[in-house]
């Protein structure tokens, strides 16, 4: 079965053409980032003008790339929710369009379980039931995952997602945004030991907290002209304590479901330190960590195509009044 895949539930727009569910066949992305960066975050109102221009285009771009005709697609699948209103608007109209024209079906899909979703877009032999992380610019969650029609909510962030704070500290150090990269790179060489910063260990649970740390940089930082050397202590101390709870209560929630296999999904999961504690923590507790690569852990449309052909295969169904 081929599914043709729209993302369009931040910046980015994307078309995504993946066979069989697990076949990436063209996955084409465009961000509107530059755009909002000197405003220090996403605007919502530049978003959704960049996607209404570029969809099309980046449509039949997809097409060239996967050397398919549009008749040869078998289901549209496009996120429905969670994501900024009239960005998602464009990628659902674009959808039900051509969903029409072609006579095809389509089909809504979760934004957050398709970043879970990204992980099977690989070889790989994971074993469901799983515990899974999602960690973005817009979520911090923690899922069990019976399987991807069937996934409960663990924990989840209590304020701020993760990704956020990361964007909001390196706003507070002067850094730009998006932050996680940012901080990361800065932090490079930083003594993650410097500033002890104690984040989201409100609750001994599975729920997360990262609004107090950016309050804490944000009060380290008052009356104080930083050096080079202090903004990198202090990056690295923040992406330490930043990781170290997503490490902790991750493996914290696959002990309790006592499942073995662990997903991660989501802009975070890019971030190198994240990967390499959770990879060798995990495997010294008997868990099997998976981490899409990096361009999957982003915004794209091949993980909607993914899940999309997934839960049509399992009997999800929507119609032409999908909605966000
Ligand atoms: O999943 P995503 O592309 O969009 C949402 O659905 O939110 O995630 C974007 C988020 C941003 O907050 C960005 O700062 C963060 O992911 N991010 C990172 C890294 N790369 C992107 N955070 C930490 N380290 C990174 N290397
Ligand atoms: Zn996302």
């Amino acid at each position: 079965m081929i599914v043709l895949g729209i993302e369009s539930s931040c910046d980015e727009t994307g078309v995504a053409v993946v066979k069989d569910e697990r076949k990436i066949l063209a996955n084409v992305v465009a961000s509107s980032l530059k755009l909002h960066s000197r405003h220090g975050g996403v605007v919502p109102e530049i978003a959704s003008r960049m996607q209404l221009e570029s969809i099309a285009g980046i449509f039949t771009e997809a097409m060239q790339i996967a050397k398919i005709k549009p008749e040869q697609i078998d289901l549209v699948a496009v996120t429905t929710h969670p994501g900024l209103p009239g960005s998602l608007i464009t990628g659902i109209a674009f959808a039900k369009a051509l969903a029409l024209s072609l006579g095809k079906p389509i089909l809504g899909v979760n934004h957050i379980h398709s970043h879970i979703y990204a992980n099977l877009l690989y070889p790989g032999n994971i074993k469901l039931p799983a515990v899974a992380l999602v960690v973005s610019g817009g979520h911090t969650s923690l899922f069990y995952l019976k399987d991807f029609y069937k996934i409960q909510v663990l924990g989840q962030t209590r304020d701020d997602a993760c990704g956020e704070a990361f964007d909001k500290v390196a706003k507070i150090m002067g850094l730009g945004y998006p932050g996680g990269p940012l901080i990361e790179k800065i932090a490079q060489g930083g003594n993650k030991h410097k500033i002890k910063f104690a984040c989201g260990e409100m609750n001994t649970g599975l729920d997360f907290s990262f609004s107090g740390i950016k309050t804490a940089v944000l009060y380290y930082l008052k009356d104080k002209k930083p050096g080079i050397k202090l903004i990198k202590d202090l990056a690295a101390s923040f992406q330490e304590s930043a990781v170290n709870v997503l490490v902790k209560k991750s493996l914290l929630a696959c002990k309790r479901k006592k499942v073995t296999h662990l997903l991660i999904g989501g802009g975070v999961a890019a971030n190198g330190v994240l990967r390499q504690k959770l990879m060798a923590s995990a495997k010294a507790a008997g868990i099997n960590c998976f981490f899409p690569d990096i361009d999957l852990c982003m915004d794209n449309a091949a993980m909607v195509a993914g899940l999309g052909g997934y839960l049509y295969k399992h009997g999800a169904r929507s119609d032409f009044y999908l909605n966000m």
